[in-house]
């Protein structure tokens, strides 16, 4: 199930989508930097705390400017942040990609499936898209899953930072 009770706040059967806070950062820092997550970023290893803040302060500046974005996703027990979701304007092509990324201690639970159908969920019926698409790096087995299982389709190769990444989509009325 998933509700939506503002444009800023999502609630699924097990997770909380939310905004993002200042006070996330050293959390969000030790999610991001650790190697095994990062491996699949274009840069290739985590991130350092200094570019945790970046990102971070960039997540918060894209909700400030185009009202949706990436959410802090924690679990409902505990309120523990387990990583992040949502969606992100390419201001280049103009497409908004859905984003996703968990802490290593809760990979394997469904949660990336769950927080992503959500966002799905939020870009098509509430922000009212036609499309959404996903990139990839094409060895990474888990995000296609997660892609695949919410519906995205495999298009075609996209060359960004040196990287061949592969780019999915999604239509509207197409979740799974
Ligand atoms: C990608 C990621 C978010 C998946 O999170 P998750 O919560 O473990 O995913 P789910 O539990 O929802 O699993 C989704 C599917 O992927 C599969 N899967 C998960 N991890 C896998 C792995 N390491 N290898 C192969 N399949 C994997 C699951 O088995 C499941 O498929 P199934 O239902 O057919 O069995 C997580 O691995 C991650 O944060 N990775 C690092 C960052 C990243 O790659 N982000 C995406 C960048 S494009």
């Amino acid at each position: 199930m998933v509700e939506s009770n503002n444009h800023k706040e999502i609630r699924t059967d097990r997770l909380y989508l939310r905004r993002f806070s200042k006070e996330n950062l050293d959390a969000y820092a030790r999610i991001m930097g650790d190697h095994e997550v990062g491996k699949w970023f274009p840069k290739g290893d985590g991130y350092t705390h200094e570019e945790a803040r970046r990102s971070l302060d960039s997540i918060l500046k894209h909700w400030d400017k185009h009202g949706f974005g990436i959410w802090a996703v924690t679990d409902k027990e505990k309120g523990v942040l387990l990583g992040r979701c949502g969606l992100n304007l390419i201001t280049e092509t103009s497409e908004v990609e859905v984003d996703f990324v968990l802490g290593r201690n809760w990979w394997r639970r469904g949660y990336a499936t769950e927080a992503t159908k959500a966002a799905l969920a939020h870009g098509f019926e509430t922000l009212k898209l036609d499309r959404i698409i996903a990139l990839t790096k094409p060895e990474n087995i888990a995000s296609r899953r997660v892609m695949e299982k919410n519906g995205m389709r495999y298009l075609k190769k996209r060359r960004i930072l040196g990287h061949d990444l592969c780019l999915l989509r999604n239509f509207k009325g197409r979740i799974c």
